[in-house]
């Protein structure tokens, strides 16, 4: 029986708002667990309810209904909170502190003591490539810059959990795989980590689990491995110097022309792949490449919200 890190029961959040007291029910009764030692990935449109779980877990709203643990504790437990990383979405800076005051904060509000903050921010700042703007306020920095201060902020307490809602939005390529390298190496160190992202490329190469919402409502939880495919869907083969008399041999449509003058050409499966790529060789076409396509967590991610869509128009008819 694996050790459980998280674990929902019923958990429910319903959004009172305005003059009206209009009701809004922003989590409907989510199950949940969550393993120690996995990356799992939280995934769903805009207004799913991934910012709402993740505040309920950390202890930062109050649920409506149901009921939570984290490391073994009712959810908002003082003592666990030591234990516990979190980059919110939208991060508060104090602008004028520096880059290391700030670290220093937020290292004693979890109460370490100075010598441990002093040896825990040095460890840090040069994994977020930040050791040379430490001493700088932070109403300088960057966006990159911030999202990286935010990322030393939720490790300085090396936290035995870590949840990062969307760490990536409106980062560099750069930036994104700081954060995904870091996240691997807090799996490699045995540290749980929930991941919020709509970066599904990210989700993909580095969640081991994934869990799916949609209008408030945990739709799935599934193994990556089990959401993508292993079967080839299509095959695409990039040709060069291909003539039109040749095309029209090889049957396969015109395909795409890249404007170096190559086409890309795609067939459905590999035994096409091969038949085609030897006539094109005999007709004195070179060949660039050859990738298979599978399917990706995002084409069935796009699948999945479709036909959540689809019912539930049909359900309000
Ligand atoms: N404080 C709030 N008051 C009223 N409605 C809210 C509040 N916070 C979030 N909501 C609503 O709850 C839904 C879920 O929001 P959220 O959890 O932030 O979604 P996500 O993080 O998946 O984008 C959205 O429709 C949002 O408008
Ligand atoms: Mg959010």
């Amino acid at each position: 029986m694996p050790d459980v890190v998280i674990r929902t029961k019923g958990l429910r959040k319903v959004y009172v708002s305005g003059f009206l007291r209009h009701k809004f029910v922003g989590l409907h009764g989510l199950d949940l667990e969550i393993f120690r030692g996995e990356i799992f990935g939280y995934i769903g449109p805009n207004g799913s309810g991934k910012t709402t779980t993740i505040k309920l877990l950390m202890g930062l709203n109050f649920p409506s209904g149901g009921e939570g643990e984290v490391l073994g504790k009712p959810i908002g437990d003082n003592a666990v909170r030591r234990h516990l990383g979190y980059l919110p979405e939208r991060p508060y800076f104090y602008d004028y502190l520096t880059a290391y005051e700030f670290l220093h904060f937020y290292g004693s509000l979890h109460g370490m003591t100075k010598g441990e903050r002093n040896r825990k921010i040095d460890e840090l700042l040069p994994l977020v490539h930040m050791e040379r703007a430490r001493d700088v306020q932070l109403r300088k920095f960057s966006k990159g810059m911030l999202q990286r201060v935010g990322l030393a902020q939720a490790l300085i307490n090396d936290p035995q959990l870590v949840v990062f809602d969307e760490p990536s939005s409106g980062l560099d390529p750069m930036g994104r795989m700081l954060i995904r390298d870091t996240i691997l190496r807090l799996r490699d160190q045995g540290t749980t980590v929930m991941l919020s992202s709509h970066i599904l490329s990210d989700v993909e190469s580095i969640c081991d689990r994934v869990g799916i919402i949609a209008g408030g409502k945990l739709q799935r939880v599934a193994a990556v491995s089990e959401l993508v495919g292993a079967d080839v869907e299509s095959v695409e083969i990039t040709l060069e110097g291909a003539t039109e008399a040749l095309l029209a041999e090889l049957g396969a449509g015109d395909g795409h022309l890249h404007a170096s003058g190559r086409r890309t050409l795609t067939v459905p499966d590999e035994d096409s792949a091969q038949h085609l790529v030897r006539k094109a060789l005999d007709g004195g076409a070179k060949l660039v490449s050859v990738v298979p396509r599978r399917e990706s967590l995002e084409s069935m991610f796009v699948d999945e919200m479709t036909a959540i869509d689809k019912s539930s128009r049909e359900a309000k008819r």
